[in-house]
Formats: C-alpha cells, structure tokens, sequence
C-alpha cells in the first residue's frame, strides 16, 4: 500500500481487528501484523504510526509477547492495555502481577489537562486486565486514572498508553481517542476511501501483471464480482472471467450467474459444467477439512483443463478477504477453517495467485463495488462459501443430498422475502445434517434426515448472533419443508451465536 498506514501489532488480543477496523472508519488505512514479525514488517513498511494491542499474557511472565522497540524510536504509538503495559515496561516503568482480572465497564475519575485525554474525566471505559502499570517509565506523565487503576493513561510526547479499550463500544468516546492520536498526534490526512483504495489497486494490478493473461474466478458472490470489475478497469481483454459449477450452487443459481455477467456485465465468460466432476471427487468423503481442500484442488484441476480456452492465464484471481486470511491461521489466531481461496490451494499448482481484495473486510468490498458502478443486487448479495453447500452438505456430498438442501434453502430464503423478514440477516441458508430420525407419515413410519435451517446477523462474519424469528413464521417454514423435500421429516433451528459456533456448519 502506498498510503500512509498505521500498523497494528497483534499481542493475541481479542479486540485487535477491532482496532484495524476503527481506524480504516476514520479514513485511515491499517493492517495488523502479530507481534513475532512486527519489528521486520515495521522496517519495509514504515508505517506512520503503530499501534500496540491488548493481549491475554502478563508481560511479567518468561517468554511473553514483545518486540523490538528501537524500531518505534521516532513513531507516534499507542499503547493499549497489554501494549500500554509492554511500553511501559520496555520503557524502564513498572508493572504490577495482578491477583484479580479486572473486567467490565469502568468511570475515569481524573484525568490531565491538555492530554490526549483532556475532557475525558468521567468518561465510561471498558476494561479487561490482569496486570497493571505501577509505575511511569521515567519522561511519562500519568493522564489519567480511575477508582481502581491508579495509572490508566501515560503520555510522553508522541508516545501515549491507555489501560482501557478505546476500540470496543462499550467505551463510547473510544473513536474520539483514536481519532485524537491519528490525526492530532500521528499527522494522518484520513483521505483512505474506496476511490483512493480503487485508484491504488488498479496501479498495483497493472504493475503485478504487465501484459500477462488473469484468469478470475467468479462465483457471483459479491468478492469475485468486484474484483472482476477492478480486474477488468485495470487490463480491459488481459482478463478471462471463469465461472465453475461445480453443482454446490443455491437452487438455480449458476443460470442465473451466467447470465447477469454475460448480459449485463462482463461478456468474457467462459462457464464450465463440472459437476460429474466435483461430486466424483468428492465420492465417500466426510471430513470438512478434506471437502474443503478437495473442492480447492478440483477448482484448480478445472482451470488448468480448460488452458486452452483460457489461453494459458498466468495469474489466478481470487476474492480473498481480510477475515479469510486472518482465520485461515496467522501465527497469533488459531486456524479455524481452511477457507480455499486461502489454505487449500494445491502446491502443485502452477498460476500465481493474485488478491486484489485481501485487506478488506466484506463491508469495505461493498463499498468499492459501489464505487464501481456495479448493481446493487451484486454488491447487496449474502456472503456464499466458496465451496458451496459442500459445507452445507453434513457427511457425504451427493446429487441427491445437494438436492434435498437446494429445495429447503429455496423455500427458507422464498419465505424470507415474503415475510418481509430480509432486513438486519447477514446470511440465512438451510443445511443437511449427516444422521436420520424417526418421524411418521400418513400412518407410515418415516427414517429420514433433519435439515437445519441457521440465519445470521453480524457485522464482518468474525462473530455472529442467530435471528430471532418469530415461532410461527419458523413452524411455517418446517411445515413446507417437510412437506415438500423428498427425504426431509425433521426441521432444526440453529441458536447459536459465533463464537463459540461458526457461521458455516463446517
Ligand atoms: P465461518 O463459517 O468461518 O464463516 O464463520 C465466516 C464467513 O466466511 C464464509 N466462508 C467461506 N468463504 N470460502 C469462502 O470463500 C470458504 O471456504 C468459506 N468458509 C466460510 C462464510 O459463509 C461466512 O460468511
């Protein structure tokens, strides 16, 4: 990225990608970076400002997060929480074991005059620490405290320490700190927009590339179509759009793909029918993990048969988002799921992988597809997995099962709609569970599956909570359901938030 950044350490905290996420809404590009390779990715980026994070560790503790300070030497930085208490730490002040976790919403009772935290007395913050700062590194003043944290705030020149968390809500004059340190402090202009995000990228795209061939790989979904928009902005006929159905598509959908993109959108597309292939592969496995990367490898597999046709592209693109690479295992966050486009690439692949959209989160992807012009009912879209309802499809993916989710998916979404019951849902769809109940029938004893139906509203899809419909409209949708899927006797309901659930069944 050409434009400023103000970078993120990661020490592990909860909240971290909240603190990214609070800075890009202030028109301020930042990317995270865990603590282990902070100081070398401090040293190619220089960013203009860094911000250090919470963590769960105790910095007293052997072998806790740190890093290198003398690459901060000249940088504006904010501590927060554990970053505060490693500041001041390396920074020759004192921090104190705690017996007690401290946790939840707090009132500062002072704080200095003509701080970065001036007019913040009595202000709500959110704590969540064990350990605390006794004592100021030497320079320090000490800008605020509160009943029980005699030091939750320091500040010394650009250098400045919060025990609390600006970013979270919960603290709901949190944005005005950031935004104090950003711009008062750090010197940050705030012009990142998605006009300046699409004009960097398309210089970036262009030089990757040169006079090479990108294969773009389109799915519909919202993530592929903007970056076969930008891909297109930037290299015009360099670009061949692919789409796959590999039969792992909502009902109808792959005819209603092929034709927004050929008829109003992108008219190199070259589709390609694999499902034999892909229900082939995926013939008597049950594990998600092996599904998942599977359906990566028979997606690669599918391009590289169809060289020809797509005049040997040396480029692959692909809708990788920020959340997928952070869940996809950074060595802070545990890996969760092999999202394809990130970790289930096979080695043996032979196209460069390029992913114009691999910093943004969903939201922002949104926003650039409007500032490209594309139809709102593209960039309005639900999120859809890349490997479809291969993760939708409990235990073994078969023709008949896909089916049986296909029909109950089409009539939860129908009903949906008709209810008027579409707004505040991130995603809704209706999975296959892998084992089978007793039901009756017309007097006939029935062995059939259950289908679980699970709608979401959330933010970014990093955390989630289940939509609360009413009875009656969920007793309807299990009624028509039962009624009308082959093989379907029991209708389930999914509850659970993310985490500790995920959004996807696998
Ligand atoms: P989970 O299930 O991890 O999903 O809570 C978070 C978001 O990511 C989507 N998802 C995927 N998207 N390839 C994708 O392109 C994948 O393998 C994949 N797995 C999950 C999911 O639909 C949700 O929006």
């Amino acid at each position: 990225m050409k434009h400023q950044t103000c970078l993120v350490v990661d020490f592990g905290g909860q909240y971290t990608q909240l603190i990214v996420r609070r800075v890009r809404e202030l028109g301020v590009y930042s990317e995270m970076v865990p603590w282990m390779t902070a100081a070398d990715r401090i040293r190619e980026l220089d960013p203009h400002a860094v911000i250090l994070s919470g963590g769960p560790a105790s910095v007293l503790d052997d072998g806790a997060p740190t890093m290198d300070f003398s690459v901060l030497e000249d940088k504006p930085v904010l501590g927060i929480c554990y970053g505060l208490q490693l500041m001041a730490l390396q920074l020759g002040g004192k921090v104190e074991k705690a017996l007690d976790r401290e946790y939840g919403r707090r009132n500062i009772d002072h704080v200095s005059e003509g701080s970065i935290l001036d007019g913040f007395a009595s202000e709500q913050v959110w704590m969540s620490h064990g350990d605390q700062v006794l004592e100021a590194p030497p320079g320090f003043e000490v800008i605020a405290k509160t009943e029980s944290c005699p030091i939750a705030g320091i500040q010394s020149g650009k250098r400045f320490g919060v025990q609390f968390h600006p970013e979270v809500t919960h603290t709901p004059r949190g944005k005005e700190l950031l935004k104090r340190f950003l711009f008062d402090h750090a010197g940050f202009a705030g012009d990142w927009t998605s006009a300046s995000f699409i004009e960097e990228s398309l210089a970036r795209i262009q030089e990757e590339v040169g006079t090479g061939r990108v294969l773009c790989a389109v799915s519909g979904g919202v993530d592929s179509s903007v970056v076969a928009a930008l891909l297109t902005k930037a290299l015009g006929d360099q670009v061949t759009c692919v789409f796959v159905d590999h039969g792992l598509l909502r009902k109808d959908e792959a005819k209603h793909v092929i034709e927004q993109f050929t008829d109003h959108f992108h008219p190199n597309l070259v589709a390609i029918d694999a499902r034999d292939q892909f229900f082939g592969a995926l013939k008597g496995v049950l594990d998600p993990e092996d599904k998942r990367k599977i359906i990566g490898a028979e997606f690669v597999r599918c391009f590289e048969a169809h060289a020809d046709e797509l005049k040997d592209c040396e480029f692959l693109a692909q809708g990788t988002l920020y959340p997928d690479v952070i869940e996809s295992g950074s060595p802070t966050s545990a890996k969760i799921k092999s999202h394809h486009n990130v970790g289930g690439l096979p080695d043996w692949m032979r196209m460069k992988v390029i992913e114009p959209l691999r910093w943004l989160f969903k939201d922002e992807v949104r926003e650039v597809g409007r500032a490209l012009g594309l139809p709102d009912e593209m960039v309005d879209r639900e999120p859809f997995p890349g490997p479809g309802l291969g993760v939708r499809v409990l235990g073994e993916v078969t023709p008949e099962r896909v089916h049986m989710v296909q029909e109950a998916d089409a009539i939860f979404r129908e009903m949906i709609a008709s209810h008027g019951l579409r707004q505040g849902i991130w995603q809704s769809y209706a999975a296959l569970l892998d084992v089978k109940t007793v039901g009756v029938m017309g007097d006939e004893r029935t062995h059939q599956s259950p289908i679980v139906l699970r709608a979401v509203a959330s933010e970014d899809a990093m955390t989630a909570t289940a939509v609360a419909f009413p009875f009656e409209f969920l007793e309807a949708v299990a009624n028509r359901i039962v009624n009308e899927v082959k093989g379907v006797n029991r209708v389930f309901y999914d509850y659970t938030s993310k985490p500790p659930a995920t959004i996807e069944m696998e």
